[in-house]
């Protein structure tokens, strides 16, 4: 169900609940416009209008006596890491990241045929995909305005759009216990269709309302006669000012316009009262929110394309893989960390500073001689469940029987959304992500078997898609909850960005602390990037002010 009325929540008492037993509740009965609705509204996405655009001011290696910073140990190889390490390497500095994970990126993950995925309990899935075939297991878009972009300008990694809005998708809503979705229920619609009779609709009403001057707001009579031409073009209105149904919503399906005398019929008109009840309008919003808003991009051949270029700017010799860390010690003189050795012996490593990007709800669990003041700050952020399934087909059935190339599929049912491949278009294979959820959702399929979790989306995917749907060749599913050195898709803040987050936004003797928790961006790699620039000036000033 997308975010209704009703469900409107309030940072401080949604619905009398608490920030994360509402977020619980909302992955239950929620789509992920509900989700993101929700976590705008709590802050966890972003919320530009508290957030002061910052100058980056890069360190130069001229600001270091003899050229040469101090040393840096790095804890993390994901984008905060990365970035850390990369900008302070340039300027001169002693950088050494220590990673637990085999590969670069962290969250920034794609899986290829030949991976093997573990979860915290064990369950092990081999990605069986074929070559060329990929999924982002986390981030998967990026909007023109995040500072990922520059990144990827600067380190040469190719970009190319991903579609997160596609007329031809659809919505697809059943009933639920509470909720009767009238006509519509059990029923998909492409979103060309929900939009075209929505805004139709409305704008006939509020011409109703202008004509009949009933709206008491000062309007002069050129305004009003300006907002009648927009409502009349918006809602494609008819000369009487009325909805009654046009091309916007699209055609039947067997009869599209041709040649000659071939002009098609167009769908009818969605009964107002039908369409209202099946409140599908309540999905529109997202595509218009900050970060959601096309054009979207994507790295060509996956998202984890922007993590080696950064692993590889830093240079692989200062990167340590398979190197979890163990124990964070504040020293009189610096920090040592405690670290195991790719199955050796525990090693150490002492440094000047520590730069520690591992996600707050491991960092807390992690034996150091951190103040209290910072272990409370720590145990303040809550982590959100989310998991994804990539289904391979051999046969692009949405695109060659439903014509839908790329964008995403909104429902109700606990699978969330469905995401077409924007890559590799009219090719033989694809792979598609066949649930993308949260909370309470999420739980649910990550309580589940890889062979469940398939089977349970097929089984919903299939009543949008009918039979082609079933004929899946491969799956990899992830549940981030129980994924290794993550344990989370990202973090909401129990107080908010309060006293206890700010106290993060300040190091521990010398540990410094960088990540998208800790910065306007959580859930999005952009946090990363912007949290680790200002942690690495923070850093410089104080190695050039002593
Ligand atoms: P991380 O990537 O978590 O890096 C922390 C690093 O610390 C990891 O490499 C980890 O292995 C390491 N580590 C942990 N414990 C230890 C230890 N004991 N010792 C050593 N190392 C350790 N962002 C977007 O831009 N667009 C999207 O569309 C998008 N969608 C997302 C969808 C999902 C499902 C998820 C999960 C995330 C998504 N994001 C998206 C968010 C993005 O992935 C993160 O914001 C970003 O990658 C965070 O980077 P980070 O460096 O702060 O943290
Ligand atoms: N930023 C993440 C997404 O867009 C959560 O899916």
């Amino acid at each position: 169900m997308p975010m209704h009325q009703n469900l409107q929540p309030s940072p401080d008492t949604p619905l009398g609940l608490t920030r994360r037993s509402f977020l619980t509740k909302l992955g239950v009965i929620g789509g992920s416009t509900a989700m993101f609705g929700a976590m705008d509204a709590l802050g966890l996405v972003a919320s530009p209008a508290n957030a002061a655009p910052v100058d980056f001011r890069p360190p130069r290696s001229g600001d270091l006596p003899r050229g040469r910073g101090p040393s840096i140990v790095i804890l993390g190889a994901g984008i905060a890491g990365l970035t850390a390490a990369y900008e302070l390497g340039k300027a001169g500095y002693d950088v050494t990241v220590l990673e637990a994970r085999d590969r670069p990126g962290g969250r920034n993950w794609t899986a290829r045929g030949g991976d093997t995925v573990v979860e915290t309990d064990g369950t092990t899935q081999r990605c069986g995909f074929d070559r060329g075939q990929y999924m982002n297991m986390g981030p998967a878009r990026i909007p023109q305005h995040h500072i990922t972009i520059d990144y990827c300008r600067e380190l040469g990694v190719p970009l190319e759009v991903f579609t997160n809005a596609n007329a031809d998708a659809y919505y697809y809503q059943e009933n639920t216990s509470s909720i009767d979705y009238g006509q519509l229920n059990g029923r998909k619609i492409r979103h060309r269709q929900a939009k075209a009779n929505y805004f139709g609709y409305v704008s006939e009403l509020l011409a109703k309302a202008l004509d009949q001057n009933a709206l008491d707001d000062g309007l002069s009579s050129s305004d009003t006669e300006r907002l009648l031409e927009f409502l009349r073009s918006f809602g494609g209105l008819n000369q009487q000012n009325l909805y009654a149904g046009n091309d916007r919503g699209g055609y039947e399906e067997d009869a599209f316009p041709g040649a000659g005398t071939q002009a098609g019929t167009p769908l009818d008109a969605i009964e107002r009262s039908a369409l209202l009840q099946s409140r599908v309008g309540n999905y529109f919003a997202f595509e218009l929110t900050w970060n959601q808003a096309m054009l979207m991009f994507q790295p060509v051949g996956g998202m984890d394309r922007i993590a080696v270029a950064l692993a590889d700017a830093v240079g692989r010799g200062r990167i340590t893989y398979g190197a979890e860390v163990l124990e964070l010690t504040n020293t009189s003189g610096g920090v040592r960390v405690a670290y195991t050795g790719n199955g050796r012996a525990t090693r150490t490593i002492d440094a000047d500073y520590c730069i520690a990007t591992i996600p707050p709800q491991i960092l807390k669990g992690i034996p150091s001689n951190l103040s209290d003041e910072v272990a409370t700050a720590l145990a303040d952020a809550n982590p959100v469940s989310t998991g994804k399934i990539g289904l391979q087909y051999r046969r692009r059935f949405w695109e060659e029987d439903e014509r839908i190339l790329g964008g995403i599929t909104n429902t109700n049912m606990d699978l969330g959304t469905i995401w077409y491949p924007s890559y590799g278009y009219l090719t033989p294979k694809g792979v598609l992500v066949g649930y993308y959820n949260f909370g309470g959702n999420a739980n649910a399929y990550g309580a589940l078997s890889p062979a469940e979790r398939q089977a349970r989306a097929v089984s919903q995917g299939a009543k949008i898609h009918g039979s082609p749907y079933t004929e899946v060749e491969s799956s990899l599913s992830v549940d981030w909850l129980k994924t290794p050195y993550s344990e989370g898709g990202w973090v909401g803040w129990g107080s908010g960005r309060g006293p206890l987050y700010e106290r993060l936004l300040e190091p521990d003797g010398n540990v410094y602390f960088a990540g998208d928790h800790l910065s306007y961006y959580i859930a999005w790699q952009a946090g990363a990037f912007e949290s680790a620039r200002q942690t690495v000036m923070d850093l410089h000033d104080r190695v050039t002010a002593a």
